[in-house]
Order: structure tokens, then sequence, then C-alpha cells
């Protein structure tokens, strides 16, 4: 990472620093900070199998971002690869500046091949663990790494001895490029060949007998490590424990929780934790465990997936016999979907004295059923369903499912909405009025949870047919929404990582079955509820979540297991400028992309 000094830099940043200057000498000034991310693909061999990956720096994961709250940040990106690259700043509210939020065809075009483009990135006001990753289907399993944003203050702990990240991946032996494919046509079989932490497979995988390398993480007794995860594996959610130790959760989506102690974390796609360890126990080696969770049968289920690091004391601590092999942590079964309701169901936010209250009522309110449908192959009006192959199964939202903007339509809803604003439409695809709006409910009401529709079959088949658009909501600046996300038991019941950009959301309340206003909204907590851009939708259970719509801008609002959003579980929401200029979206960057040159 290169820092350059005030000097350097330009009046933007300088007024940044003087801020920061003023309000507490001792604290370190802005700086501006740069990183180059060169995409290119390079040669892999674990399990016996050498694959062509797409990574960034040569590195997997990919180098780690380290910034504090305030810095200015740009990353150079340059596409060595043959493939079409945009990268996300996933968890960062870029206020007013959704042009760098990295959506391909939502915010920008693609960097193509042999292109480059500079990301500037706003990180103020947020302080914690977030990542980036590529948001291009299949290639985020290669390329995506770390977001640190450290406090220009401090921490509402004490300090830890050491700052650890955890990245939770998988590696895949399948070209990610042909698993998007794949995705795109309906075959969902495909699974990664192994979970990894930071890139490694652990001892649980080998090559004729060699085990792969693992993680080992040296510690000191009696020192407090933090560890800051995220999930960056495309499939699942995992359960985290480390044999002998527990976790005081202290921070999910970059945004501080009351501390709460807990043996086994839980972590969804697209989530961010941050947890303080003690290395308190009897020196000697520990293995620290994530295994992937999965919905039970009759869900379709993909093989166990499981990976291990090893938390290994300071040799002489008295730590003993050397040769002993790690302690085994006792892990949750796969399939006890509870360790992940109750584990955020603990999720709170600490005193919010100073931030800006919970909004007591919201201005519009949607109940978005998540759901699989299927569509008739070739455009056909009729088909057969449940399974068939005249059929190709997606996932919607209030039965639609989204179809992002071809990149043939050369403007990016982005600057569709920025010339129409200002009464100059491109016109080029019809611009943002020809967008399928989201329903504020499904049109067919059912017994949304009813395990009979798990099974494909009869039962299921009669609510399969649905339709592709590409879905939008428009949103007066400032609107107060709440979404109440049902999950519906319609051919499966996985859990939803819903996750929306370029804003933080309240998250209310969740439950098992079907939600029921009369009943759950006097269970909203609007005193201290956590603050995510990710919010885990329960199987077979609702999630309701509260925000406040005051970021212009193009957002994408979608899935984060890679299957479901590359199917279609996604919307845009479209966020009108406010009424001054310090709330509307300022013009695109002067060397923005253009789709076709
Ligand atoms: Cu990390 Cu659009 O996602
Ligand atoms: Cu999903």
């Amino acid at each position: 990472m290169a820092k350059f000094s005030m000097a350097a830099s330009n009046l933007c940043m300088a007024i940044v620093a003087l801020v920061a200057v003023a309000a507490a000498a001792v604290v370190e000034a802005a700086t501006a900070v740069e990183h180059t991310f060169v995409v290119s693909e390079m040669k892999m061999t674990h399990l016996c199998n050498e694959t062509l990956v797409t990574v960034v720096n040569g590195q997997l994961p990919g180098p780690a971002i380290e910034v504090t709250e305030g810095d200015s940040v740009s990353v150079h990106v340059v596409n060595k690869s043959p493939h079409n690259i945009t990268i996300h700043w996933h968890g960062l509210k870029q206020r007013l500046n959704c042009w760098a939020d990295g959506v391909p065809m939502v915010t920008q075009c693609p960097i193509r091949p042999a292109h480059n483009m500079t990301y500037r990135l706003n990180v103020t006001g947020q302080e914690g663990t977030l990542w980036w990753h590529a948001h291009v289907s299949g290639l985020r399993a290669s390329l995506h790494g770390a977001f640190i944003i450290r406090p220009r203050h401090a921490y509402p702990f004490p300090k830890p001895h050491k700052e650890i990240p955890i990245v939770i991946g998988e590696w895949w032996s399948l070209n990610l490029a042909q698993l998007a494919k794949n995705m795109e046509d309906g075959y969902y079989d495909d699974s990664s060949s192994a979970t990894t932490i930071n890139g490694k497979l652990g001892d649980l995988y080998n090559c004729s007998g060699v085990v792969e390398d693992g993680l080992v993480l040296d510690v000191e007794p009696g020192k407090t490590y933090m560890l800051r995860l995220l999930n960056a594996a495309l499939y699942s959610e995992y359960y985290v424990k480390i044999a002998g130790h527990e976790f005081t959760v202290v921070g999910a989506d970059a945004n501080y929780v009351r501390p709460f102690t807990t043996d086994v974390l839980a972590i969804g796609p697209g989530e961010t934790l941050d947890a303080l360890v003690v290395a308190s126990a009897t020196p000697g080696k520990y293995y620290m465990v994530a295994v992937g969770g999965q919905a039970p049968k009759p869900d379709i289920q993909i093989p166990e997936t499981r990976s291990r690091a090893t938390v290994r004391y300071a040799i002489g601590a008295g730590n003993g016999d050397e040769a002993a092999p790690p302690v085994v942590p006792e892990m949750p079964d796969q399939h006890d979907f509870m360790v992940s309701f109750n584990f955020h169901g603990n999720l709170s936010s600490p005193n919010r004295t100073g931030s800006p209250p919970v909004p007591a009522t919201a201005d519009e309110s949607l109940f978005v059923v998540l759901r699989m449908g299927s569509i008739c192959r070739g455009g056909r009006l009729s088909c057969k369903r449940s399974g068939s192959k005249e059929s190709i199964i997606v996932e919607t939202m209030n039965n639609v499912s989204f179809q992002l903007p071809a990149a043939a339509a050369a403007t990016p809803l982005l600057e569709e909405l920025y010339y129409d604003n200002r009464g100059n439409g491109t016109t080029v695809g019809g611009g943002l009025d020809e967008l399928y709006t989201l329903p504020d409910r499904p049109a067919k009401p059912f017994n949304y949870t009813d395990r009979a529709l798990i099974p494909w079959g009869p039962n299921e088949a009669w609510l399969e047919p649905t339709e592709k658009a590409t879905v939008a909501r428009r949103f007066r600046h400032g609107t107060v929404v709440d979404i109440v996300f049902q999950n519906a038991a319609m051919m499966d019941t996985d859990n939803h990582p819903m996750h929306l950009h370029g804003h933080d959301m309240f998250v209310l309340a969740q439950g098992h079955d079907n939600y029921d206003a009369v009943r759950d909204v006097a269970r909203y907590n609007v005193v201290d509820p956590p603050l995510k851009n990710t919010v885990l939708v329960p199987r077979l259970g609702w999630a309701a979540v509260r925000f406040v719509a005051d970021n212009p801008g193009v957002w994408y609002m979608h899935c984060h297991y890679e299957l479901h959003v590359s199917i279609g579980m996604a919307a845009v929401f479209v966020i009108e400028d406010g009424p001054t200029l310090e709330s509307a979206l300022p013009p695109p960057p002067l060397d923005f992309p253009k789709c076709n040159q």
C-alpha cells in the first residue's frame, strides 16, 4: 500500500485533513491511499488439479485495503484478463459516489480487457471490516479481498494486541467463467471443491496423501486478538468455532454491535464480523473450523463443506507436547439452522446516543417474497415445469426475476438516471421509464412456508410460472422504507443474505414461518436494532428491515448467494436527488468508462 503525504494530495483532501486536525491535534491526518489492482489469469494447483484463476496482483485472496476512516482512497484497476470486470466495494456507503459502486450496466460499463479504470472511494463515517469483490458472475470466487477501515480516534473497546483478517472462501476446480454460464442456463448442480480460510484449503484436503497447506495463527498467552471475518464464498453460510476459545462479537458489517460472547459464529455470504478472541486456553494447538450450513432434506444436498486453520500458542510458553495434534472443536450440525437464527438474533446496536435515531415509522412498506420459479426455454409461453428441461429455474422477488440490462444497451442505468434528471435522457434503450416496477407485495399470496412446496412436483408446479425483467423501485430522496422479506419454501428452503448497496439497513426483527403484520410489528426493535448491509433472511422465516433512501443513485439489491443473484434474485433501487447540491448526485468522473469504445 502506498501512502502519499498531504503535499501530494488535492484541495479536497486538505480540507478533510484540516477538519481532522482541528478536531484532535493528536490524531493522524487523513491521507490519500492508492492501490493498483492488476487483474490477470494465473494457474494454481490444488487437489491435484491445475486451474486457471482470475486474481488481483497474483494473490488469492486479493490484497487487503487498509485505511483510516476519512482517508481518500483510489484504486487503479488494470484489466489484463480476458474478462469484463468491475469491482464493487461491498458495504461502503459511497455517499454521493454511486459512480464508484462497480455493478456492470447498473452503475457502469464494465472494464473491458486491456482497459483501465480508477475508482475513487468514500470511506467517511464507517469503521470496521468490509470487503471488495468483482461484481461479475462466478469470478468473485477468486477476485476479492478485505477492506479494513480503522477508527481515526479509538475503538470502543481496549485496543487488541493484533488484528487478523479471516477470509472464508471456496476453491473451485471448475473454471469460474464456465460456472457462470452454467448458472444462467439453470444448471445448479455445481459445487466448490473445497472451503478455504485466507485462500488455504487446510489439512482436511489432500492431493495423493499430501495435505494442503493450512492457515496458522500464532498467539501469545493472555493477549487479545481481533478477527476480522468475511464470507466471500459463493454458496454457503459458515459456522465458525475455535476449540477451547470463545468469541466476543464487537462488530458486524462495519457497524459496532453491543458486545456479546459466543462459542460459535454464523456468517452468511456477504456478511462481515469483528470478533475478539483472548488467548486464554492452556497453551497448545487448537483448530479453528468453518463448516458450511445447508438446509436439510428434502432440499437438494451438496457435499458438506469444511475447512480448518490452527491457533498455535508460542513455543516455550509451556505448550508442552509440540507433536500433540491440535484440539478439535465440536461443530454444530451443518443442518442446524438455529445456530444462524440465534446468532443473528443476538446482534444489536451499542448505545446510539449521538447517532441518527431509528425512524419511528416508514413512508413506504414492501412485502417481498423470495422464492424460486421458472421460465420457459426459448421464450415459449407454456412448458413442462418441476425441473423439466423445457423450463429454466430462476429466483424471484415477488415473482419477477431480475434481468441485468445487456452490455449492448450501451448506457448503464445510473447514467440514464443522471441524464434523465437533467432533462437530457440519452434515450438509448428507452431509459429508466421502461423498467419494471417491483411490486409492493406478491400478486398471488399463498402459504409461503408450506413444507409441501419443497419437493419439485405437482404441489409447487402451479406457482412456478414467472417472468424476467429489469426490476426497479424508485424512491423520493429521504423516503423511509420498510421491507419485510418473506422466505418461501418453494422448491428450496435456503436462507437468503439480502444485500443492499449504498445503505445500511436497521434489522428490526426476524421470525419463523409466515410474517403476520398484526402480531409482528409489535416486536420490531426500534430502540437498538443492528445496522447491516446484508440481512440474512432465515430459512422458513422472514426478516424486517428499515432504511432511509437518502443516497441518490441506482443501487443494486440482491441475494449474496452467487447462484441466486445470477438467476435473478435482485432489483435496483433508484433513489432520486435531494433538493440541494449537497444531496444531489454529482456528474460522472471524467475518465468514466464507455461501453463501446
Ligand atoms: Cu457483495 Cu452486489 O455485492
Ligand atoms: Cu438467496
